[in-house]
């Protein structure tokens, strides 16, 4: 029974920490003002973010039915952000530091799952806990039963520190230098509201790993990331900095080989103050460290770190955790134990074994992974893995980035009814780490930004590899699929073997979901180096595009050779040359099954676009165009990956000026030569005017172009040359989104 705020208020006095209460009862306080008008949309906004509480796809009250938008019917008036309707579900983000969580826990989020969202709950790529479709009104609630069972949504969204992650495997791993679960505890609460924090421009990752190979943490995506490491048999850290997904990533540079443990709260407090006071807080393009990094240069970043560490007050709390940490230990419920009769087993319960149970370091103990399909599961299936949390181990459970859980310390001689306990409530899927476990944002079933469907996709990808056999391919089992919905990477498409992220195509004047494909980025080594887009592939075409580059690689590789060395030695032309008849479209009259996505029975399209005499023409003049600047900067990467920097940065340059001059010829039927006219040109006609403006990137791109121009004749670094590549493909992406829009239908009301 859904209670309202203020009974479950009354029903939990005393019962939630006192600062969280009070920052409880502000918020509720903040949505009463809201109400009566007293507090500005973009106020609120940042606030309930700051909480946790995000917006979700159609809150601005439009739905487009396949051939026009239209108004959803919410009564009230009010908005809770500009553009963002009262009434219109959200969703509420759940930090779970380190992705610990008890029986309790597990619990309550069943509860709030049913009672107030749509009784799933979902595992995020960083070990966050997801409830959608969740009313503004209901979030005090939420946030109360939360801090009852111990958890806080403070700072789960917003310009702040997010979720401090950390191996799922931490203290039971085999490979770990040490358990790093109290070091990420302790920066988590330490950052937790801390004045010092409070100021950024963007948001902040931080996450910890036990060992500088597995993929299990992936610190070299993170702004601050560190590794285990012991030196002369003291702890400490081998520390990175100014990494980062989104649009244009980044991989983290190294800080300090070793970094003393005493040292690593004063160094994260250090490193936050510096990034409050020198990050860019205007553009929020252009706000994350990664870019205050590299505009300040490593070094300098290092010496104004280590000035402002110079500056701290002592604080009792960088040391005060550190008493007995090394004793400390989780302890199992069971006695260890063998797994007898092995040959007796059932064989779907054997197929589970070999990839869900992990040895871990403790003889006699096994991590046991329940793999999630898309990260969902139902609050039966919450309130069913709390009794097995309580019956087998000591409620040791963990989320992990790869959307799944784990239960640590199971009795290797309870592996066979801990089976049959999961499997009661459908939670036995195999297949835990191998291609059939894809990852996918939310794209576009809740996130305003989704371009494609990436959960359509990814649950495809997820159907199509178990039924073809890929889980049983010594070849390709082990490789990843990560989906996101648009080029934000939320699923970290850059960092898998098989990468996809959203875009969308016009052909004829109709607009259909396509995928990009990346190819051979490296989630091991703690995601040491990042994968590049080859082309646009219809989205019901991406399995067939799959089946092909696993086919070929299963193949041709040769004894020993890994898939991404694989792609290096065929190189981008030949994947690409691979795929190149599924990228060319039909007509929307031959065929109309590639013009809607995935699980959505709507016709795709970014309006109701006109089909004029001239729309009739198989190929338009700005697509041949477009297709040839995509044309260009996929010969910059050809370039690139022959070393040839200078011809790869001129190509990626040139891709850029010509998407722009198709725009200006088919807008303006603008014909003009020189690079110079066409940069200026096009920032009158598409920048100035702000048609060129993303929803929610705004200017973005077009800065990618005019700043590649500023930079026109310069010599460029391989790092550079890579990231005007990139660069160079999100321009071209935007101007397809540009032309999407301008040719979109008005909302109907
Ligand atoms: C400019 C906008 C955004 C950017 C640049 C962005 C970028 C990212 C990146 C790079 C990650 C994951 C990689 C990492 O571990 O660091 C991430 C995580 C995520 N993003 Fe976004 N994102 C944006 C907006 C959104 C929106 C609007 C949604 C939809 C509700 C969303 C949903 C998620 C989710 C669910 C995750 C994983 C969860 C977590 O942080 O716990 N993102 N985002
Ligand atoms: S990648 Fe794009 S579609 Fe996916 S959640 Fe992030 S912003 Fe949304």
């Amino acid at each position: 029974m859904k209670a309202s705020n203020s009974q479950w208020k009354d029903h939990l006095v005393g019962k939630i920490e006192p600062g969280l209460a009070s920052e409880i009862d502000a918020f509720d306080s903040e949505i009463a003002l809201k109400k009566q008008g007293k507090m500005e949309d973009k106020v609120f906004a940042e606030t309930r973010l700051r909480r946790g509480a995000y917006g979700q796809r159609y809150d601005n009250g439009q739905r487009h039915d396949g051939l026009e938008s239209r108004r959803l019917a919410y009564a009230n008036p009010n908005t809770k952000g500009p553009t963002t309707l009262w009434d219109a579900p959200g969703m509420q983000r759940i930090k779970i530091p380190f992705g610990g969580l008890n029986a309790t826990q597990l619990e309550v989020m069943a509860e709030l799952a049913e009672e107030y969202s749509d009784g799933i709950a979902h595992v995020t790529t960083r070990q966050d806990i997801q409830l959608h479709f969740i009313h503004i009104e209901d979030t005090p609630a939420i946030m109360r039963r939360l801090g009852a069972a111990g958890i806080t949504t403070r700072e789960a969204c917003g310009n702040t520190v997010r979720n401090v992650t950390a191996c799922p495997l931490s203290g039971v791993c085999r490979d770990q230098a040490f358990d790093v679960t109290p070091y990420a505890k302790a920066a988590a609460y330490f950052l937790l509201g801390h004045p010092d924090t409070q100021d950024f421009g963007r948001k902040f990752k931080i996450a910890f790993s036990g060992c500088g190979d597995n993929p299990c943490a992936l610190v070299r995506i993170h702004d601050l990331g560190c590794v285990a490491k012991v030196k002369d048999g003291q702890r400490g850290f081998e520390v990175y900095v100014g990494g980062g997904l989104g649009t244009v990533p980044y991989v983290a540079k190294l800080y300090t080989d070793f970094l003393p443990q005493e040292e690593l709260l004063p160094l994260a407090q250090a490193m936050t103050r510096v990034f409050a006071r020198l990050g860019e807080k205007k553009n929020r393009n252009t706000a994350r460290m990664k870019f205050l990094v590299v505009k300040l240069g490593l070094d300098e970043f290092k010496r104004l770190v280590e000035e402002e560490r110079k500056l701290l007050t002592p604080d009792p709390r960088w040391t005060s955790y550190l008493d007995g940490i090394e004793n400390e230990q989780e302890t199992p419920l069971r006695d260890p134990g063998l797994l007898q009769i092995e040959n007796a087993q059932p064989e779907d319960f054997r197929a589970w074994r070999e990839t869900n149970v992990y040895a871990q370091r403790q003889a006699g103990y096994a991590t046991v992974t329940v793999a999630l399909p898309l990260g969902d599961l139902t609050a039966d299936q919450l309130r069913a893995l709390a009794d097995i949390a309580r019956n087998y181990v000591n409620e040791t459970v963990r989320t992990t980035v790869e959307q799944n859980i784990v239960l640590r310390w199971v009795s290797e001689s309870d592996l066979p009814s801990v089976y049959n306990d999961l499997k009661a409530v459908g939670l036995h899927h195999a297949g835990a780490g191998t291609i059939t476990d894809t990852v996918a944002c939310p794209g576009t079933d809740t996130c305003k930004l989704g371009i494609s469907s990436s959960r359509g996709l990814a649950g495809e990808l997820r159907m199509h590899m178990a039924e073809n056999g890929a889980a049983g391919n010594e070849a390709i089992k082990n490789l990843r699929i990560k989906v996101s919905g648009c080029f934000n990477s939320c699923g970290q498409h850059h960092i898998a073997d098989l990468g996809f992220y959203g875009v969308s195509r016009n052909k004829g004047g109709f607009a259909a979901p396509h995928f990009q494909v990346v190819l051979g980025g490296q989630w091991t080594e703690n995601a040491g180096s990042y994968g590049l887009a080859i082309g646009a592939v219809p989205s019901k075409r991406v399995p067939e595009a799959a089946d092909r580059i696993l086919a070929r690689y299963t193949k041709e590789r040769t004894e020993g050779e890994s898939f991404q060395a694989f792609i290096r030695r065929i190189g981008k032309a030949e994947c690409k040359k691979m795929l190149e008849d599924l990228m060319v479209m039909p007509l929307h009259s031959e065929d109309t099954s590639l013009y809607s996505d995935w699980h959505d029975p709507r016709e795709y399209t970014t309006g109701d676009m006109g089909i004029g005499e001239c729309a009739g023409e198989v190929v338009s003049p700005l697509e041949f165009q477009m297709t040839a600047s995509e044309r260009e900067v996929f010969e910059a990467q050809l370039a690139f990956e022959a070393g040839d920097i200078p011809k790869a940065s001129k190509l990626a340059y040139d891709s850029m000026a010509r998407a722009a001059t198709a725009l200006l010829v088919w807008h303006k039927s603008f014909y003009i030569n020189s690079p110079d006219g066409v940069v200026e040109a096009f920032r009158k006609e598409f920048h100035d005017t702000q048609l060129f403006f993303d929803p929610f990137a705004g200017g973005k791109f077009a800065h990618y172009y005019f700043h590649a121009h500023e930079l026109l004749g310069q010599e460029r670094t391989a790092e550079s040359a890579h990231r005007l590549i990139e660069e160079a493909q999100l321009f071209i992406e935007a101007c397809h989104s540009c032309v999407g829009r301008m040719t979109a239908a008005p909302v109907k009301g």
